[in-house]
């Protein structure tokens, strides 16, 4: 936006705000192009200069980009119904936590994990799901939130797994309580802003050993209690608490892995919208796929990009597209069609990608 002298007006130009005499009154709105007499009605109501869009104008605001895409899901009617489920889910499983943890009360998993599911259940697609996970805010109860997510995003990975029943519940309890240990952690340490000394660091990393220990005297499947207590672990050996290798580690530990990092990269924070799908695919890539259990990240990264398939997008050079073919060497690199019919294929388009989902 410029402002021009009434005497450099010109037709065609576009008025960035309204004109208005020195009382206030609006003379012609903003959004309106200016034509031979609205130029001569300025002068008439002695107006002597005016504000006209210019090329900035014209770009798209891509940092506003994925807030407009947020504020459209927040406002629709199942977002609203979803938070209000995820809410009661929710307090339930910080009751029942509580409860054990500080009174040694009975953990009823069972009702828990039945609870996950109906919630799970409330969203048609993975679509729906993963646009309701991605818009909830995390709390100061963010272990709570967290643990749920984890569990729905690890359902969500069994299904895409194609596992039976059985194991989809025993996956989705893993997600659950894998970070019921965190609950010893002071929420102070836990909520610090900024980054940890080495003793903080160090008690943080207590909460895997933590959680195991709350688990081992219940009557859990064994793979729940690994979970808990390996989900830190990296197949390259770079995790913790022991530095495994793939093999050492407890198969759902590796999902619920891929769960909790997934959700901690999508999760929206009161500083910042949550990452595309695309920027999360990208980190995960960037940062090697070696690290995970390979069936499981490749099926995730898969579905989670077929998830966006034919959807618009907005690229980081503020032009926007459709989705039209996957890459699978480079998910988050796809084919794309611009509104002017040419394709753009990202993963040859030197630093060009995908800002947010429209
Ligand atoms: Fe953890």
């Amino acid at each position: 936006m410029k402002e021009v002298a009434s005497y450099n007006l010109k037709e065609g130009m576009i008025l960035a705000r309204d004109a208005t005499t020195r009382s206030g009154q609006v003379v012609i709105e903003k959004g309106k192009t200016l034509s031979k007499q609205s130029i001569l009605r300025l002068s008439f109501y002695n107006i002597q200069s005016a504000f006209i869009r210019d090329e900035e104008d014209e770009k798209p605001d891509v940092s506003s980009a994925p807030a407009a895409y947020s504020q459209k899901i927040k406002q629709s009617q199942k977002f609203q119904s979803f938070q209000i489920d995820h809410t009661i889910v929710l307090s339930q499983i910080k009751d029942s936590f509580e409860g054990y943890v500080n009174n040694g009360a009975p953990l009823d998993t069972e009702l828990l994990v039945s609870r996950v599911e109906e919630l799970f259940d409330s969203c048609k697609t993975s679509l729906e799901l993963f646009n309701m996970l991605h818009n909830m805010h995390s709390s100061d109860d963010s272990v709570y939130g967290h643990c749920l997510n984890v569990a729905l995003i690890c359902r969500q990975i069994g299904k895409w797994s194609k596992v039976d029943d059985d194991t989809l519940k025993t996956l989705t309890l893993a997600g659950l309580l894998h970070d019921i240990g965190k609950l010893k952690i002071p929420n102070e340490l836990l909520n610090k802003p900024g980054k940890y000394t080495d003793e903080e660091y160090a008690l943080v990393k207590m909460h895997t050993q933590y959680s195991y220990d709350l688990l081992a005297p219940l009557d859990l499947n064994e793979h729940v209690k690994a979970a808990a207590l390996y989900h830190h672990e990296r197949c390259d050996g770079s995790g913790y608490p022991n530095g495994l290798s793939k093999d050492e580690i407890d198969v759902y530990a590796r999902a619920v892995t891929i769960a909790d990092v997934y959700d901690a990269m999508t999760t929206a924070r009161s500083y910042r919208a949550p990452l595309c799908p695309f920027e999360v695919i990208e980190k995960f890539e960037r940062e090697g796929l070696q690290r995970y259990d390979t069936k499981f990240i490749l099926t995730f990264l898969n579905h989670i990009a077929n998830t966006y398939q034919n959807h618009r997008i907005l690229l980081s050079d503020g032009r926007s597209a459709n989705i039209v073919m996957l890459n699978n060497q480079h998910l988050s690199k796809p084919i794309v069609q611009l509104d002017d019919g040419s394709c753009i294929d990202l993963s040859t388009a030197g630093g060009l990608h995908i800002q947010a989902v429209l």
